[in-house]
């Protein structure tokens, strides 16, 4: 089985990890999605998308590469790395991968450590405050193996 795994990953490297664990287990290419030229994805078997999630959705570049590819009926998956696993995350880049005529073989997430910032607290006499970060430490060994897990339930399936 010819397999590729593509990915973007930028805010900590989450997805990255989670990449690398199930090409791990599928013995598959790994790419960034700057590496990757759309017609290049005709060429494999299986295809992997992941993301970190930003705005609820998989990151742009992943969707653009998926625009730009010609229509194949190809066994595909998706994964990605959120702060809140929500159904809505993966809505996008299922419903684009499905209008190319690809089948979705199986979908992934986990929990992504997610920084948080520093802000002005206008209520606190414009002290400053830190907001936002969470899930510290995921993904975790646990997640991984969970990865790994859900890429070889693919083959066998
Ligand atoms: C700009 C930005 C927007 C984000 N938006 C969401 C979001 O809408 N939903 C969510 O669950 N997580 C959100 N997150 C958390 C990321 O999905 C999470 O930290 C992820 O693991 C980042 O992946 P990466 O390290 O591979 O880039 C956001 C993070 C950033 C930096």
């Amino acid at each position: 089985m010819n397999t590729l795994i593509v990915y973007k990953s930028y805010h900590r490297m989450n997805t990255e990890k989670v990449a690398k664990a199930m090409a791990d287990a599928l013995n598959a290419q790994l790419a960034k999605v700057e590496d990757v030229r759309p017609e290049e994805l005709a060429g494999y078997d299986l295809i992997g998308f992941g993301s970190g999630i930003y705005g609820l959705k998989h990151h742009k570049a992943l969707i653009e590469l998926i625009e730009a590819m010609p229509a194949m009926d190809k066994d595909v998956f998706v994964f990605s790395t959120c702060g809140n696993v929500r159904e809505v995350n993966h809505k996008q880049i299922k419903e684009k991968l499905t209008e190319k005529g690809c089948h979705i073989a199986g979908e992934f997430t986990c929990f992504g450590e997610f920084a948080g910032a520093l802000r002005l607290n206008r209520d606190w006499k414009g002290a400053l405050a830190f907001i936002g970060g969470k899930n510290k430490g995921h993904p975790d060994e646990k997640d991984l193996e969970n990865a790994r897990v859900f890429a070889k339930g693919l083959l066998s399936a």
